[in-house]
């Protein structure tokens, strides 16, 4: 039977996507969605080529969204320029300089932990995985305390492109507010003593290139946007894939290295992000039909993280898989070199995410810190939390009201 497309927009839909999905990957691997002219891929091969081939499938439409809220950034390109930045801005997201952040991580997360620790509730969304990532980037930018500033601009810089010309207006002012909050940070940023973000990737030069203060001011703002609702979400999504199962939930809390493990299921089984999207730069053909050139095209990782011909039982939220890569996020996505799939929630090839390591730190962090302040944590009674898909390519629990019996915190 057909795919009706308007089911890409019932609440059935945002609800399971799942159904939808299979049906697009087994009856219609290349769908296209007339009401939107998005033409989608849903196999994970089919996934992982498109994301591999940055010349046919550019990143454009990146300028269309975040680049109309922050502007140019290096997520929208696909030359040379993208390599040289990405060089100039990555480093300290990984490895060595990543863990000199860990203090720091784990001061805003336990911040946050104290707020509720004695409360015995808590909604883990609002008082937390909203919160932790946009306070850990302000202070990363060396501006700590402030993520509540930067949460409210950005937000209103996003809802500033949803068409309302109010909504536009406030977006444009939030812009102003967070360009002028940044400028003084932009100055002396030679101070050898300096070493927030903002200093290292200002004094940083790769290949005789260095980022300018428009550039940087952008990149900040691509980070609460690239870095802030995602994580926020993935950490909601992996706690509320364990506690509505509680068994797993208690074998993580025997032994917390499955931390790891839950975190690199939730991005299979419950990815925050769902789909890329891609603009064709020629005319391609996929399944015998063609997609002409400068057309949008949706590759759902959704969708590919519950291909069968990968993962066994794909709908079951398994810990201990031996058909995912766990633990590790694997860049090329197929894990062809190794014989293992990945997920591919951050992304595969030129653009892999910048943040994969900082999200997983925060998320295992947070969460440990949260098991050590507060037992016996439950889903509140009569809250029936689920994830949905939020616009086109988001996709989270709103809400996740826990209860808990308090900790003594025997540090203070
Ligand atoms: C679990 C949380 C996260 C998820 C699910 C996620 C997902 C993704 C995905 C799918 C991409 C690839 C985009 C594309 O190819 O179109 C990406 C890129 C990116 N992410 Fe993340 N991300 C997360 C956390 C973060 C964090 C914490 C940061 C902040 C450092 C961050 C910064 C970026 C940047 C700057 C890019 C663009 C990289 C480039 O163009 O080379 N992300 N992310």
């Amino acid at each position: 039977m057909r795919l009706d497309p308007d089911e890409l927009s019932t609440d059935e839909y945002r609800r399971n996507p799942t159904a939808v999905w299979k049906q697009m990957r087994d009856e219609h691997p290349l769908f296209h969605d007339p009401n939107t002219d998005v033409w989608w891929l849903t196999r994970y091969q089919d996934v992982v080529d498109v994301f591999a081939d940055h010349e046919t499938y550019s990143a454009s439409t990146y300028e269309l969204s975040t680049g109309q809220v922050i502007g140019p950034t290096l997520i929208s390109r696909d030359d040379y320029g993208h390599v040289v930045r990405r060089k100039i801005v990555a480093p300290d997201f990984v490895g060595n300089r990543l863990a000199g952040y860990g203090q720091m991580i784990s001061d805003c997360a336990t911040d946050l932990v104290d707020k509720f620790a004695s409360d015995g509730e808590v909604d883990l969304v609002r008082q937390f995985s909203a919160r932790l990532p946009v306070d850990v980037i302000s202070a990363m930018l060396g501006m700590e305390g402030e993520g509540d500033l930067f949460r409210q601009w950005v937000t209103d810089m996003i809802m500033g492109l949803s068409g309302s010309p109010e909504l536009r207006v406030k977006g444009l002012e939030a812009k102003e507010a967070f360009c002028s909050h940044i400028a003084p940070a932009l100055q002396n940023v030679d101070d050898p003593q300096r070493m927030d973000h903002i200093a290292k990737i200002a004094r940083a030069e790769v290949e005789g290139h260095r980022l300018d203060e428009e550039e940087i001011t952008a990149f900040c703002g691509l980070l609460f946007i690239a870095g802030g609702e995602t994580t926020d979400k993935a950490i909601a999504n992996m706690w509320w894939n364990l506690l509505r199962q509680p068994d797993l939930f208690d074998e993580v809390l025997a032994n917390p290295a499955l931390w790891d493990n839950a975190f690199s299921e939730m991005m299979r089984h419950t990815p925050p992000v769902t789909s890329e999207d891609r603009f064709t730069t020629a005319p391609v053909e996929w399944y015998g039909t063609e997609i002409p050139v400068g057309a949008r095209v949706r590759i759902s990782m959704g969708s590919a993280h519950r291909d069968e011909s990968v993962f066994a039982n794909p709908d079951q939220f398994d810990l201990h898989r031996s058909d995912l890569h766990l633990t590790k996020e694997l860049r090329s996505g197929a894990g062809a070199e190794e014989g293992r799939s990945g997920h591919l929630g951050f992304g595969v090839g030129k653009h892999f995410c910048i943040g994969y390591e900082l999200a997983r730190t925060e998320a295992i962090v947070g969460s440990k810190l949260i098991t050590e302040r507060c037992a016996d944590i439950a889903i509140k009674k009569g809250s029936d939390p689920y994830p949905v898909i939020v616009g086109n390519a988001f996709q989270a629990v709103h809400q996740l009201e826990l209860t808990f019996t308090p900790v003594a915190d025997l540090s203070k």
